[in-house]
């Protein structure tokens, strides 16, 4: 067994069994000086005051881990990311800074389709190798739980590589991956010209595929006027449904495409990014109960102002997530801790609603709930040692790495310095 001790705050989020909306993501049910107990089995076992849990410390059966003051949290649940791709895009990113934009730079044949032509010339122990790199980066950040799109294949078997490569990741290491099929990321180049076979080859070759070797949990699409549209948004997204695909979609990133209000018409688990969504899209989302996952670092590293209206949405009764969507274009960065900084100083998001939505909430948006994303009795071990007193210097203190020691399933994952 394994006891966690002196932590000068134990940030339990323990609460009802769903996500949490309104004043309740305020809530954070911190224990002051709190400990936890971890059973053999990796799952937590207690929580409570010190006295409490040293009460329960069997003499020469217990690992004490004494948090040395320091705040403890669950792992962070990275609920919208693409971690796995080949090469980087440092060239684009020195062409923005000379005036290109992101657009212009997707429509001369980069943007997405550089990354999947260096995806697509890789082997599959390459994507894995390189994207190994991630994973420690997303350990050192306190984050446990990643979302992974593939995406950057775009043919069949280059999406099936992805995904086994998500899936060989999540095998090889402490990281766990929540795999997601985004073959309607782009139109690749070889099908510029007849773009609905492309969308014939996603509904007809690559999501029967998917599904058959069950190499994925969700399905995504990036729903935008020039990408694909509301119209074969919905085709493929009814065809994920029938395969048996949970639904997520990029919605209204860089126009009010309608992307919200198809998320809300399919009941899609959640609709990513919402920087243009209007209040009927915000109405549409709450009635039909999707989770918003809203992505301040993409906004932030475009160099755009345009932030999503994370305060209507809370305020609306959404059980908002934060998320970082780590990605070679849009959002190089794979840490939480920047986001929470971005929610707080540009969407007026208090530090404590930032981690139920990088937390619990981001959980529940993937499926895993009941699994991870506060520190209850139960669930997986999984947390974080940051090197702070108070919870709110995580958002506060910038451009830091607050992660000191990240335990997953009881065990130890990372530790500063080690
Ligand atoms: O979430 N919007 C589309 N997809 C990504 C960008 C991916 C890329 O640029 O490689 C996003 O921002
Ligand atoms: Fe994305």
């Amino acid at each position: 067994m394994l006891a966690v001790v002196n932590c000068s705050q134990l940030v339990t989020l323990r609460g009802a069994a769903r996500p949490r909306v309104g004043a309740e993501m305020r809530e954070l049910s911190i224990v002051e000086g709190g400990a936890m107990l971890v059973g053999r089995d990796g799952r937590i076992a207690a929580v409570g005051a010190r006295d409490e849990i040293e009460r329960l410390i069997v003499a020469g059966d217990c690992e004490v881990l004494d948090a040395g003051g320091r705040v403890c949290l669950p792992g962070f649940v990275d609920a919208h990311a693409h971690p796995v791709f080949a090469g980087t895009r440092a060239g684009e990113f020195e062409q923005r800074a000379a005036g290109a934009t992101y657009q212009e730079i997707a429509e001369a044949g980069g943007g997405i389709r550089a990354s999947v032509r260096a995806t697509r010339a890789a082997t599959e122990d390459e994507l894995v190798a390189a994207s190994k790199r991630y994973a420690l980066w997303f350990l050192r950040g306190g984050t446990t739980t990643v979302e992974a799109k593939s995406g950057y294949g775009l043919s069949v078997e280059d999406e099936l590589k992805m995904l086994r490569a998500v899936r060989r990741l999540d095998a090889e290491t402490p990281l766990q991956y929540v795999p997601t099929f985004l073959g309607a990321h782009e139109v690749p180049d070889e099908y510029r010209a007849r773009r609905a076979d492309y969308v014939e080859l996603v509904i007809q070759e690559m999501l029967p595929r998917v599904a058959a070797e069950r190499l994925a949990e969700f399905c995504d699409v990036f729903c935008e006027g020039r990408v694909f549209d509301v119209d074969e948004s919905r085709r493929i997204l009814l065809a994920a449904r029938a395969a048996g695909l949970g639904l997520r979609l990029h919605a209204d990133q860089l126009s009010l495409s309608g992307g919200a209000r198809l998320a809300a018409e399919l009941g899609a688990a959640t609709a990513d990014h919402l920087e243009h969504t209007d209040a009927v899209g915000i109405a549409a989302l709450r009635s039909a109960g999707v989770q918003p996952v809203l992505l301040p670092g993409s906004v932030y590293a475009l160099g755009s102002t345009r932030y999503p209206a994370a305060r209507e949405m809370i305020e609306a009764g959404l059980a908002v997530v934060l998320a970082t969507d780590f990605n070679p274009g849009s959002s190089p960065t794979p840490s939480m801790p920047l986001v929470l900084s971005l929610a707080s100083t540009h969407m007026r998001m208090t530090p404590a609603e930032g981690i139920t939505a990088a937390t619990v909430n981001a959980a529940y948006s993937l499926g895993r709930g009941d699994d991870v994303g506060t520190l209850e009795v139960g669930k997986r071990a999984d947390f974080c040692l940051h090197d702070c007193a108070d919870y709110r210097e995580l958002a506060y203190f910038f451009g830091v790495e607050h992660a000191h020691a990240v335990y997953v399933g009881g065990r130890l994952a990372f530790r500063r310095g080690a």
